[in-house]
């Protein structure tokens, strides 16, 4: 049976008021463990484009980029202490209300031993994305904006943890990060056109993942089922390939309205 999973009013107050402490709880029986996965991400982004948020303030700016939602706490992490199947989407590919709410109030969500169902596995394609190109998915006319990453368990190659992780930022840092990068306020008024940006060239991103970047490394345990979701329209993401010994195994894809 797969799992249907949300959080109560007390469990999302309890991770706004306090989002460095993680959340313990259960639903239908599955213990689970939550945590923001950046806490105070518009502070972050403040601090690493400190100069440009001198001339404007980030809500200007993100306006200029392209106005997406901006979240104070940016990304959930749900890990499951046993196997669960998870509820993503009905028949028609719609999310599953719980985690749009999530979404909404987070935005990037991960589950750790959490899998889809059977049948809904077997029609993910799979694929590879070019290295530290953030992009989006999806046409801005496409009506399935959502992505849902997937590392199935039971796949003989996804089973072993991957080489390469996803990473994520905010529209807003996409277009900073190329405003940064740019000399003129040309290269800022055209960033926001774009659906695809080669970003942090020759930096050591280390440094920025936990802050201003969120880190899916798909790289628990064998054997472990993970789920990532993102909205096309709130956030760009790329494939980071830690090691020059591959990029591992294609993920799991598929669009979610
Ligand atoms: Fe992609």
């Amino acid at each position: 049976m797969s799992l249907t999973f949300e959080l109560s009013e007390p469990q999302y107050e309890a991770l706004s008021r306090r989002p460095s402490q993680a959340l313990a709880g259960s639903i239908l029986g599955a213990a689970f463990r939550a945590s923001v996965g950046i806490a105070n991400y518009p502070g972050h982004i403040r601090n690493h484009y400190a100069a440009a948020c001198e001339e404007l303030s980030l809500p200007e700016l993100n306006e200029k980029s392209g106005g997406a939602v901006l979240h104070e706490n940016f990304g959930l992490i749900v890990e499951f202490s046993q196997p669960v199947e998870l509820l993503v989407h009905d028949d028609e590919e719609n999310l599953v209300p719980g985690l749009r709410q999530l979404m909404k109030t987070f935005g990037p969500l991960i589950f750790r031993n959490a899998r889809l169902s059977s049948e809904l596995q077997e029609d993910v394609q799979k694929n590879i994305f070019p290295s530290l190109r953030f992009h989006t998915d999806r046409g801005r006319n496409q009506h399935n904006q959502i992505s849902l990453f997937t590392r199935d368990p039971r796949d003989d190659e996804q089973m072993e943890p991957r080489l390469s992780s996803t990473l994520i930022v905010a529209n807003v840092v996409a277009w900073l990060e190329f405003y940064h990068q740019s000399d003129s306020g040309v290269g800022a008024a055209e960033a926001s056109l774009r659906s695809s940006f080669d970003l942090f060239e020759g930096q050591n991103i280390k440094d920025a993942i936990g802050r201003i970047i969120l880190e899916q490394p798909w790289k628990a345990p064998r054997g472990t089922g993970e789920i990532c979701l993102i909205d096309n329209r709130q956030v760009l993401h790329a494939s980071y390939h830690h090691t020059m010994s591959g990029k591992g195994w294609r993920i799991g894809a598929r669009y979610l309205v």
